[in-house]
């Protein structure tokens, strides 16, 4: 099974989000508009993870959650990867307690690596955002980027983590197999 591990924002922040980028999806019609009930933000992509490995990773995620604490979050700015002016991804940034959230992901990226996975092969530095939309080909999103990256949402609290399952196809859909509370008792540095 494919599987992720991510952040799910609440639907308000989702639908401010949603509401802004609502106008550019008909206008950028030949992108590949990621539907705002699906947006997550992915701390650690693990890739085709075999049945018999799930109990071992569950097991293992323990640890992260209890790790870290509750994260403050706001989404904020746009960009594209791996460049605006011929990108792959378009997305929405994110400010409030991003070094948290990167030594989450890095603890989750561990975890899954005791599991046994190899969930940093072929990834790059972590880099807190939310996908908005995918492109078929290298596209100049410079428009796009300009017009979102002004935007600022209103803040959330991330409070757990969730292993995703993603089943692919003509109607691909995420499945939540686990969810983790982070440690609310925990203070922030
Ligand atoms: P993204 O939000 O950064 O694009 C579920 O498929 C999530 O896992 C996607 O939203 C994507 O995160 C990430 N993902 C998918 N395929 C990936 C890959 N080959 N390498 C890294 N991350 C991937």
């Amino acid at each position: 099974m494919r599987l992720f591990v991510a952040l799910r924002p609440p639907a308000a922040v989702l639908n401010e989000i949603d509401a802004v980028v609502a106008p550019y999806r008909s206008e950028w019609s030949r992108l590949r508009w990621v539907a705002s009930d699906r947006w997550h933000v992915t701390l650690c992509f693990l890739g085709e993870v075999s049945d018999e490995v799930l109990p071992s990773l569950e097991a293992e995620l323990d640890a992260p959650a209890k790790a870290h604490p509750a994260l403050h979050l706001s989404f904020a700015g746009a960009g594209a990867f791996p460049r605006v002016h011929r990108a792959r991804v378009l997305w929405i940034g994110m400010d409030g307690d991003r070094r948290e959230l990167t030594e989450l992901a890095g603890s989750v990226s561990s975890a899954a690596g005791s599991a046994g996975l190899e969930p940093t092969r072929g990834q790059r530095r972590f880099s807190p955002h939310l996908t908005l939309a995918r492109c078929r080909e290298p596209t100049d999103l410079a428009p796009l980027v300009d017009a979102l990256e002004g935007f600022a949402g209103t803040g959330w609290t991330a409070g757990e983590v969730h292993l995703v399952r993603s089943h692919l196809g003509p109607k691909p859909r995420y499945e939540t197999v686990h969810s983790w509370s982070l440690n609310a008792g925990l203070p922030h540095r």
